[in-house]
């Protein structure tokens, strides 16, 4: 990366400037920041996912934007890169009080990072209080962004006095397990469940969108709050899905890339249990300390009641989540921000599990560009859930 010779500027001087970066300087970054994400990797294979994740249907033509931090009387591939991160694209419904819902976007902000030369000198703040008004408006034409988000990994203070305030940030976590139950040569993993593939994935992905839009409606009228709700459509799962499949053909290279991308219970469409998952691998398979992950994107409760009845869908569901888990040598399965309806149906279920609230790691975070706080006693997010992490 290019170095600064003379003094370095102070972050708040008003000549830096937020810039894209070019396709070199794109690689310079990745370079430096592999050893933060990378490690499940080798650099080489980093820098082409990187490279293949910006170029697939979801993010190509705009879904993500690079920007950087620079001194714009410097030129571009030979200015030092003073703090970076990029912003992902994703579709929105906000309800006010009154129920009437809008559909529009929300930028998530990923990939926070400044090079180790320049660190604590105030580079990623400034990047950031500059970013945060830009992506009220950025791409506006997509449709209005209510409010931003990101995803901290750094604990709650230093994007809560960018702004960015932490909202609901739990999950529950279950071992991964061999499958209890096989129904023979069919494919089926767990009894009572039916495996979902990408091609069940788009009526399903439908049919959701129109119950958040419901529940956002619903939310905001009952609240008589502001509800907002990142939209679970086929082309954010199908980015997760991309980064999977990536993954697991570098990790394992002899096996094909997993096609089992959730599980569904029995029952009639209103009655059913269902979950869309997704494998990720931070660091060396089949290393505890790697912290490698099946994330439940999205679990939907049909009929969101405390049965033993849904109790027992719900068992079916998280056991071909399980089952996949120790399949692709993960350590654990894990749904964020799971209802109270979910914590009691799953104490039904017999299944191990605990209930973790993350003080450091995956915050959700919102800047809210409406009137009033925004924050989580202001704001409701429904389905704050893994779908929506960038
Ligand atoms: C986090 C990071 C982007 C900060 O960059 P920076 O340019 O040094 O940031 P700033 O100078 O604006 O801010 C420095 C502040 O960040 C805090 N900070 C930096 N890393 C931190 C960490 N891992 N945990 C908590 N706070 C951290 C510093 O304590 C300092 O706090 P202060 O302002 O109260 O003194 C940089 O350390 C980095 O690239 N880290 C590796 C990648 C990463 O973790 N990114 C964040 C993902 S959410």
């Amino acid at each position: 990366m290019a170095n600064y010779t003379s003094e370095l500027p102070l972050a708040s001087a008003p000549t830096l400037k937020l810039d894209h970066p070019t396709p070199k300087e794109k690689l310079e970054i990745w370079r430096e920041n592999w050893k933060n994400w990378g490690s499940a990797l080798s650099l080489e294979d980093y820098i082409e996912r990187e490279t293949h994740l910006a170029d697939i249907p979801p993010t190509r033509d705009g879904g993500v934007t690079h920007w950087i931090l620079i001194d714009p009387t410097l030129p571009p591939d030979a200015r030092p890169i003073l703090s970076c991160c990029e912003s992902l694209r994703r579709r929105t419904f906000v309800s006010l009080p009154s129920g009437e819902v809008q559909e529009g976007i929300v930028h998530g902000i990923g990939s926070v990072f400044s090079s180790p030369l320049y660190r604590g000198r105030g580079y990623a703040a400034r990047m950031l209080s500059d970013l945060g008004p830009i992506l009220n408006t950025w791409q506006k034409e997509a449709g209005k962004s209510h409010f931003s988000i990101l995803y901290s990994d750094i604990g709650k203070k230093y994007y809560t006095k960018l702004g960015w305030l932490p909202f609901a940030s739990s999950h529950i976590s279950l071992p991964s397990a061999a499958s209890p139950a096989t129904n023979g040569g069919n494919g089926d993993k767990a009894e009572g469940a039916k495996l979902l593939y990408e091609e069940d994935l788009k009526e399903l992905c439908e049919l959701d969108e129109s119950y958040l839009r419901n529940e956002v409606a619903k939310t905001a009228k009952s609240t008589h709050k502001p509800a907002v709700a990142i939209i679970p459509d086929q082309s954010t799962m199908t980015w997760h899905h991309l980064r999977e499949r990536f993954m697991c053909s570098k990790l394992f290279p002899q096996k094909t890339p997993p096609t089992i991308h959730g599980a569904i219970s029995t029952g009639a469409p209103g009655s059913r249990v269902r979950i869309v998952f997704s494998r990720v691998f931070y660091g060396p398979v089949a290393n505890a300390k790697s912290g490698n992950t099946l994330y439940i994107l999205r679990l939907v409760v049909e009929d969101e009641t405390d049965t033993d009845e849904n109790a027992q869908k719900l068992k079916s569901v998280l056991q071909v989540a399980q089952a996949e888990a120790k399949e692709w040598e993960v350590e654990s399965v894990a749904a964020w921000n799971v209802s109270d309806v979910v914590k009691g149906l799953l104490k039904r279920t017999g299944l191990e599990y605990n209930l973790v609230d993350r003080e450091n790691d995956s915050i959700t975070s919102l800047m809210w560009y409406g009137d009033g706080k925004g924050d989580v006693d202001n704001v409701e997010w429904v389905g704050n859930e893994k779908f929506a992490w960038c």
